[in-house]
């Protein structure tokens, strides 16, 4: 049976028992900043096990895809060391929300396996968790499942989403996969082994889990299942190994045409497949490769795949090639993967480029170390080296190590990485190396978002990342207070500037930025002094504020503009706002058009000129999700968020920055470029408030001067600049047509000024006012009305020189058009070539040009 009939055979089931069969949904889970990635198929379904969303439905079923690679169920490393697991794959289930439990979801079970699938019950092995009687009671009573095939368990009989969430006891149906395969059964001591394999878990929902580990009852207990359809593919093909399935074999031997490698058995082969799918499907999930959350899980299982590769002795871009077989694979069931393909393939071989310009050179520093290796660890300032220099992922180094029986220090990784991280602090910004030696307690409270003045203490002073008691006038330092209205850089938004009104002394504010819970200011001792216990009025300078919170709050508008004209893949991926302009980076394979620009922009104004108020609300973060709000993938978020609202529904985004009271205090915007600035990664930058006016003022003025120098109005002007154009495209015309004209003539002349040499003519002269291409003609013209001749000419435009030489074809046998020009061209300080018969070149030395052309009679006088 074939994989695609299994997932069908799956749903259809299902849906005659009453279940909504439900799309597979993305492997990002929506909102949902505590899990990596779907890993499971209740993901989506996650809310609704809680009781905080409602459906139309109480029974579903999907086949779901899944990521587990990082997070709470990580299978990355696992990959191509077992028979059965992988980064991605498909996982069947059926849920149900508070309807049937646990005997419905047995008997489905059952049923499914023995009569759908017609596999022999005593092929199947079924284990409960210790706890649960009244399972075992349905399994062994109901059921009549054999005592002989049946165990209870503890920790593999509870199923967790994540560290917290919805979870419960499970039970769990196992294949055997024969006595001649070696492994015991569920519990017993070899139960890894490859003979009884976990087909189908089924989760009795009951609790939430909380972060300190408390499990409280959910609303209504509920059914949670799933079925890797990877695994029970194997089982229906007789295959004791997932990648000898019909969904691999395709794979691996696109993957072995590619590499080269004909021994398909290659455990490479096999990392190499895996890794093509969950990588792509990544991408086409909006994911792209980086140094930071998802986008580095994704970086490291790309690199990983890129090196079984190189240990195949591939040495050019081969993984975005298998995009093709693998869309040939499953693009029938993900449509999505097939629509894209073309974009997956550009993100993964841009990533290939990248990396291959330092994967050889980091093999050759790890072989290095590994010879000169003593112990049987990778020391950490190596594997740090490997990271930090040759982009290798902690766990590609782990990977190559753990080949040759070999670890990695982690710690000491560790230690070099927070070396780097202070390095890198103490180097950064001017003199002012802010408090990387100093340990700040207590925290900073922020008043500004109602004013833009707060009387404060000061808590610390800083200079030179020393803590001092007082300073002294033009000194820079950092002083911390603990109420400040300057807001500290975050989330986009630069730092405050303004000054500090102290007790004895002024402080001048350039920035402020947070260390921990303070937040630093960061400038310099105007006059006075200032010391620790100092009261301090700290005052933000407004305009500035002002400037930059009009151009924060467009970038909320523009988000949630972008998301309606190009797609909900759009997620922001960086962003700068200051007072002057603004810029947002975001998700998006193409650039855009020039009409969805204008779109965006019209949409964004359209939200400003409706003037609504713009809120901010502190809320849990349950609440957050409730009302919807977008939350950037890779920050922490604490318990409270901060959401700011914007046009209603129309922008809702958690944000800790400072903003404008109405969406018509932004006044205008105006988009000023669209570029891209990574594979699948596009940048626009704007400018809002009186910034865009004085864009306009500048256009205009523009425009004016260009109206003023055409003799037009502004009003007029586009259609005085379109006559201008065809003018001027009338007037080359007649230009060229006068100048063959004049060459016609020319050549007339010139043929006339020929010297006969033994019945040759030879022609060597200087033309005024022609360029290259008339020259040509001009030869060509002379070359027609000769039978014997042999020319060469020259034209001037400054202190650059062309030169052509001719000859006719019956005197190509003792002149070459070449080498004369090779002769000429020298003397002028040039150079040049060509055909027999016709020959270009040019020079710069016009003084010599005379005697060169006067040496040419003699020259040709020697040949003939
Ligand atoms: N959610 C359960 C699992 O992933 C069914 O195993």
């Amino acid at each position: 049976m074939k994989s695609a009939a299994i997932r069908d055979a799956f749903l259809k089931f299902f849906e005659s028992k009453g279940h909504s069969v439900v799309e597979s949904s993305s492997l990002i889970p929506g909102n949902d900043p505590t899990l990596l990635f779907t890993n499971a198929g209740m993901v989506p379904f996650k809310d609704v096990f809680l009781g905080d969303e409602k459906r139309s439905y109480s029974r579903a079923a999907s086949s779901q895809r899944c990521v587990r690679a990082g997070g709470k169920h990580n299978d990355l490393e696992n990959v191509g060391y077992t028979a059965r697991h992988h980064t991605f794959f498909e996982m069947l289930g059926n849920f149900s929300f508070g309807d049937y439990f646990k005997r419905d979801a047995i008997q489905y079970a059952w049923e499914f396996l023995t009569k759908v699938l017609g596999l022999p019950e005593e092929r199947l092995w079924v284990t409960v968790h210790i706890s649960d009687d009244e399972a075992a009671d349905i399994w062994l009573k109901e059921m009549g499942v054999s005592p002989e095939r049946f165990s209870r368990l503890d920790e593999d009989n509870f199923w967790a989403m994540g560290d917290t969430g919805p979870c419960g006891p499970s039970s769990e149906i196992f294949y055997d996969h024969g006595a001649d395969v070696p492994g015991g059964p569920p519990g017993s001591e070899n139960d890894d082994l490859d003979r009884y394999i976990e087909i189908w878990n089924l989760v009795f929902m009951q609790y939430q889990r909380d972060a300190d580990g408390t499990m409280t009852p959910l609303p209504k207990p509920s059914i949670d299942t799933g079925m890797g359809l990877e695994r029970i593919a194997a089982v229906m093909q007789g295959k004791h190994n997932n990648y000898d399935i019909d969904l691999f074999r395709n794979l691996i031997a696109a993957a072995s045409e590619v590499t080269s490698e004909n021994n398909l058995q290659n455990k490479a082969l096999r990392v190499i497949a895996d890794h093509i799918r969950s990588s792509a499907f990544l991408i086409v999930d909006g994911v792209l490769p980086s140094n930071e959350g998802r986008g580095y899980v994704l970086r490291r299982i790309i690199r990983r795949a890129l090196r079984q590769g190189h240990k195949l002795g591939v040495s050019e871009p081969f993984f975005y090639r298998l995009v093709a077989a693998l869309v040939a694979e499953m693009g029938a069931a993900y449509p999505e993967l097939a629509s894209r393909q073309g974009q997956v393939e550009k993100v993964l071989k841009a990533e290939e480029e990248q990396f291959a310009k330092t994967l050889d050179k980091g093999m050759a520093v790890l072989e290095q170390a590994l010879n000169d290796l003593s112990g049987n660890e990778l020391p950490g300032k190596v594997v740090f080296q490997l990271y930090d220099t040759y982009g290798f992922p902690t766990d590609l180094t782990n990977d190559i190590c753990r080949e040759r029986d070999l670890g990695i220090d982690l710690d000491g990784y560790q230690k070099e990485m927070e070396a780097q991280k202070a390095r890198a602090r103490a180097a950064s910004n001017f003199s002012v190396d802010y408090s990387a030696s100093v340990n700040l307690d207590g925290a900073t409270e922020f008043t500004g978002y109602q004013q833009l003045q707060q009387q404060g203490i000061v808590t610390a002073l800083l200079v030179a990342g020393e803590s001092v008691e007082e300073l002294v006038a033009g000194q820079e330092a950092v002083v911390v207070l603990d109420q400040t209205a300057f807001y500290a850089e975050g989330g986009g938004q630069v730092g405050d500037s303004g000054y500090l009104e102290l007790a004895n002394g002024r402080f001048e504010v350039h920035d402020c930025i947070k260390q921990g819970d303070n937040h630093l200011h960061v400038g310099v001792l105007q006059k006075g002094t200032a010391n620790v216990g100092d009261v301090a009025t700290s005052s933000v300078n407004e305009d500035v504020r002002t400037a930059t919170a009009l151009n924060h709050s467009a970038t909320h508008l523009l988000h949630a503009a972008l998301r309606r004209v190009l797609g909900d893949h759009v997620t922001q991926q960086g962003s700068l706002v200051d007072s002057e302009r603004l810029r947002f980076d975001f998700s998006h394979f193409e650039a855009m058009t020039a009409e969805q620009v204008k779109q965006v922009e019209q949409i964004v104004n359209t939200e400003i000129r409706r003037n609504t108020p713009v809120t901010a609300e502190v809320m849990t973060m349950d609440a957050a999700k409730e009302s919807g709000a977008m939350m950037l993938f890779g920050e922490k978020y604490g318990e409270e968020v901060r959401v700011l609202t914007m046009g209603g529904d129309f922008s809702v985004e958690l944000c800790g920055g400072t903003h404008v009271q109405r969406t018509g205090d932004i006044g205008l915007l105006r988009i000023t470029a669209e570029s891209g600035i990574a594979a699948g990664v596009r940048r626009l930058e704007a400018v809002t408030g009186s910034g865009a006016i004085a864009l306009f003022d500048q256009l205009d003025s523009r425009l004016q001067t260009v109206a003023a120098t055409v003799k037009s109005s502004v009003a007029t002007v586009a259609d005085k600049v379109t006559q201008l154009v065809e003018r001027n495209r009338e007037l080359g015309k007649e230009l060229d047509a006068a100048k063959a004209k004049l060459a016609s003539s020319t050549g007339g002349d010139l043929v006339a000024q020929a010297q006969d040499i033994q019945g040759v003519k030879v022609l060597a002269t200087v033309v005024e006012g022609v360029d290259g291409k008339a020259l040509r003609d001009l030869m060509d013209q002379i070359k027609s009305k000769l039978d014997k001749g042999v020319i060469l000419l020259a034209a001037t435009s400054g202190d650059k020189i062309s030169l052509v030489a001719g000859v006719t074809k019956p005197v190509t046998g003792q002149v070459k058009a070449g080498d004369l020009m090779k002769f000429v061209a020298e003397q002028v300080g040039g150079k040049g070539g060509g055909r027999p018969d016709m020959a270009q070149g040019g020079g710069t030395d016009v003084a010599a040009l005379p005697a060169a052309v006067d040496s040419v009679i003699g020259w040709v006088a020697d040949k003939l």
